[in-house]
């Protein structure tokens, strides 16, 4: 397998001075907005510290954090069918926006031809207000899947993405692996521009593109709160549930699910572990990440877009403050087929079925259990457990001596 030189060296050098990056990030803003005609790439500002990454002051940022762990009741919209009553329910390890062991449960029929959704949707709602609303899963939905509450800290960095540096990952992969390799982009519904498409990037299927998008799906989905973007009120497995409902769609009119947007959008990158970063170990086991190919999928780099650049069809600038910065994700961001598929379709279609998103690894450190559905409980385990477009990748990592993969697993501990 005629994998690439290793690129990553330039970032494992430069993990030494991440320190000074986040410092000079601020004066290098600085002239970029006194210029405003140069584009030089800083480091994204990283931090498990509850700070604006810049996007919108402080002030604003500890408002809008403040909706986002919100407790909804049933007299703000909460229900009838849901699976939590605020956003920071599910992402809260290890501050407000991060990921968590709660699961969300999904279902679908495949007949070998075809996938279709369930009366009622995917989602399978865990709760509701009474108890005939309860949803259960049908022993004729064949297709069944949990997945964790994924990481939402730095997801304003990863909206700023162009969708041609996600495509040119995809086009570049069978190069590296000798065409084992072949990252799906999936182009994905804007929900607030009917008609309109964008690489997805956000979900374990990369099935939405946009946050608001996404955020205002989670405020109907996951508390039942309606809104503008999503004004049809859950069903119970296909059962009306107005009897239950005294609310008026839409519940929310809107100002909610943009202030929570902002949050997310403003929320600094999950950080490396600084020392055990700069250790030997984890700068040895950097490079055999690379070496041995994991990065073909795991992107240890990228680039946000310039500041002005608009995306989401138009609707969203790219600020200052998201615009041309380097980031960490460890994603291509892409679908691969890695044997770990759930079978659940979403944006993209069939060919999507037994593929998923590459998962990001910033935060690793902070997560528990590991692949969409948890059913992995050690680093070592998940990778043991990537086949299909990865089987060359494994066994070059099942190759390495006992102190390559404690290098390995040391700088995944870094992360
Ligand atoms: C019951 C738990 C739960 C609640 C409540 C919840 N989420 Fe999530 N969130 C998830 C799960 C699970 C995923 C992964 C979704 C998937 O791909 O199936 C996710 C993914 C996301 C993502 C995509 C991150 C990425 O890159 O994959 C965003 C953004 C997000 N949630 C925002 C929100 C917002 C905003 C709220 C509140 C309005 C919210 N979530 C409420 C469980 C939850
Ligand atoms: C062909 C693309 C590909 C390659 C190569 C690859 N991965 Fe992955 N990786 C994935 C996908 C896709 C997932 C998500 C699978 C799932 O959730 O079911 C994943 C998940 C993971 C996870 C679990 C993370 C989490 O948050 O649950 C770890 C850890 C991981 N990969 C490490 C590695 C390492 C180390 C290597 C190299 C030895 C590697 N991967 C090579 C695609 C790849």
């Amino acid at each position: 397998m005629n994998l690439k030189k290793n690129k990553n060296a330039d970032f494992v050098k430069s993990s030494h001075h991440v320190r000074f990056a986040v410092q000079s990030a601020f004066t290098i803003t600085l002239i970029i907005g006194c210029l405003n005609t140069i584009s030089v790439a800083a480091e994204a500002p990283a931090g498990f510290d509850n700070g604006s990454n810049g996007f919108v002051l402080q002030g604003d940022f500890n408002n809008d954090k403040v909706l986002f762990e919100k407790r909804h009741t049933v007299a703000g919209g909460l229900g009838p069918v849901y699976n939590a009553q605020s956003c920071a329910d599910c992402h809260t390890n290890p501050i407000t926006g991060g990921s968590s062991q709660v699961t969300v449960l999904r279902a679908g029929i495949y007949d070998g031809k075809q996938f279709t959704n369930p009366p009622g949707g995917q989602v399978i709602h865990d709760r509701a207000t009474h108890p005939s609303l309860q949803s259960v899963v049908s022993d004729k939905w064949n297709v069944r899947s949990l997945r964790l509450s994924s990481n939402v800290l730095g997801a304003g960095f990863i909206e700023a993405i162009d969708d041609r540096t996600l495509k040119a990952i995809a086009q570049k992969q069978p190069q590296q692996s000798k065409g084992k390799i072949k990252g799906q982009v999936v182009m994905a519904d804007l929900v607030e521009v009917p008609g309109a498409k964008r690489v997805g990037r956000f979900g374990w299927k990369s099935q939405h593109a946009s946050l608001l998008s996404f955020n205002a799906e989670a405020f109907r989905s996951e508390m039942g709160i309606t809104n503008a973007l999503f004004p049809t009120e859950n069903t119970a497995n296909g059962r009306s549930v107005t009897k239950y409902d005294t609310m008026v769609d839409p519940e929310n009119n809107g100002w909610e699910v943009a202030l929570i947007t902002e949050f997310v959008r403003a929320t600094k990158v999950p950080p490396r572990d600084l020392k055990l970063a700069a250790s030997k170990e984890a700068m040895a086991g950097a490079k055999l990440f690379s070496k041995v190919g994991c990065d073909i999928c795991h992107t240890a780099t990228l680039t946000t877009a310039p500041s002005g650049t608009l995306v989401n069809a138009g609707t969203f600038t790219v600020p200052a403050a998201l615009a041309s910065k380097t980031i960490h994700p460890y994603s291509d961001f892409l679908l691969h087929d890695i044997g770990t598929g759930d079978g659940i379709v979403q944006s993209g279609g069939l060919s999507t079925r037994s593929k998923m998103r590459t998962a990001p690894l910033w935060g690793l450190r902070t997560r528990t259990r590991l692949l969409h559905d948890g059913s992995a409980l050690t680093i070592e385990d998940s990778i043991k457990r990537h086949k299909g477009e990865s089987t060359v990748v494994t066994q070059q990592f099942n190759n390495l001596n006992t102190l390559q993969k404690k290098q390995l697993l040391v700088f995944l501990g870094s992360l």
